[in-house]
């Protein structure tokens, strides 16, 4: 800036003459309407509106002015600075309403379009009817436990009251996983679980106190081929109930009333005598085949599919939780007495749905999941 000069003729400063002023001020529209985009725009305004800018840099040549100069020189500056601020919005007007209209027409939807080309995803039918079957219990007061599925053999085994030498502890039946330590697998303790009981022993020991009503729904390994009726992989869903006076009723009404809410009215269990370590007595447990209700036996007119004309179809084992499974778990015997039983979800599935194959269960193709629905 010049400093005070009274006797300033305005014409002699470079940056107030006309034709200097016009300059600037055409060279402003020039950049503007070059300016192709907002964001050329945006440079264009710095460039010639900014605080650095030509036209400002003269508009604060003015207060040096004497002051019969000042309006003459001010008038003709604050006259181009307007044309340039017209100028400016009437280009960012223009440029705006060009970028709404290509925003409208690249950002389109075509609500027309098919919206199901790629199916939705949903759960697989293991998943959903181990969770249906779970939530029979849940409404009945039980509460959800799960387990590791990499599992202490102490859980899965000892706790169970298997005897040391007890052929499902051998590697044929059991997967053992590598300890740590380097000691040989099958001395590593540490198994991949063969069953869900061991989360018998995890509820009672977590919970110390009974009364303890748990379900217990999750993946189970053994050492089987891949064929049509095993899997090395496969679901089961183990009960526990432990409290004062439990009994053998309990354990038939509390099963009669799973196979009623899963299979419908009427379907009735029976127990057979059978041997499991750690309920006492044991049992397994049939349900009265819910296609037929038994009128298949003996009746070669009308042969049943679900239960091979047996009238019967067996669901897994059961029993009164052995009184030394409770004491390895810190429950007294004398005060408590238990039910248990445990059950495959694969098998069930496949005599509720009419599966042939198990491989089916786990090979993933989609039309074999789509008839079950897409719950998600
Ligand atoms: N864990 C047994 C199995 O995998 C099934 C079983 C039997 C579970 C009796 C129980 C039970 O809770 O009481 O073969």
């Amino acid at each position: 800036m010049s400093a005070p000069n009274k006797s300033y003729d305005p014409v002699e400063v470079e940056a107030l003459k006309p034709e200097e002023i016009e300059r600037m001020r055409d060279e402003a529209l020039a950049a503007f309407e070059a300016a192709a985009d907002l964001d050329a725009l945006t440079h264009a305004k710095t460039a010639h509106t900014g605080p650095t800018s030509p036209l400002s840099l003269a508009n604060r040549e003015i207060g040096a002015l004497p002051p019969q100069a000042k309006a003459e020189a001010g008038k003709r500056v604050g006259m181009a600075r307007g044309a340039v601020n017209k100028a400016l919005a009437a280009r960012l007007a223009v440029l705006e309403a060009e970028r709404d209209e290509r925003v409208l027409v690249e950002e389109a939807v075509d609500v027309t379009l098919p919206y199901d080309r790629v199916p939705a995803g949903a759960r697989h039918p293991l998943t959903t009817f181990m969770e249906r079957v779970a939530d029979v219990f849940v409404a009945m007061g039980y509460e959800v436990a799960e387990g590791p599925e990499v599992e202490a053999e102490w859980f899965n085994f000892d706790a169970l009251n298997f005897v040391p030498d007890h052929p499902a502890r051998q590697m044929q039946d059991t997967f053992f996983v590598q300890g740590a330590d380097g000691k040989k697998t099958d001395e590593s303790g540490v198994v991949l679980r063969t069953h869900t009981s061991p989360v018998q022993a995890r509820a009672l020991l977590e919970r110390r106190e009974p009364p303890v009503y748990v379900v217990c729904p999750g993946r189970v390994y053994r050492t089987d081929e891949l064929d049509a009726t095993h899997t090395p992989v496969f679901h089961q869903i183990e009960l526990l109930a432990v409290d004062e006076g439990l009994t053998m009723a309990d354990l038939k009404g509390t099963l009669d009333h799973m196979v009623q809410a899963l299979f419908g009215e009427g379907v009735k269990t029976r127990l057979r005598p059978h041997y499991f370590p750690f309920t006492e007595p044991s049992a397994e447990m049939d349900m009265v085949c819910y296609v037929c209700r038994g009128e298949s036996v003996g009746n070669p007119d009308r042969p049943c599919r679900t239960c091979g004309s047996e009238g019967w179809i067996e669901l897994g084992g059961c029993g009164m939780v052995n009184p030394k499974v409770l004491t390895a778990c810190g429950v007294d015997p004398e005060k408590y007495s238990g039910f248990a039983f445990g059950f495959g979800i694969e098998r069930m599935l496949m005599f509720r749905h009419n599966v042939e194959d198990m491989r089916d269960m786990v090979e993933g193709d989609v039309r074999f999941t789509r008839p079950f629905g897409m719950e998600i």
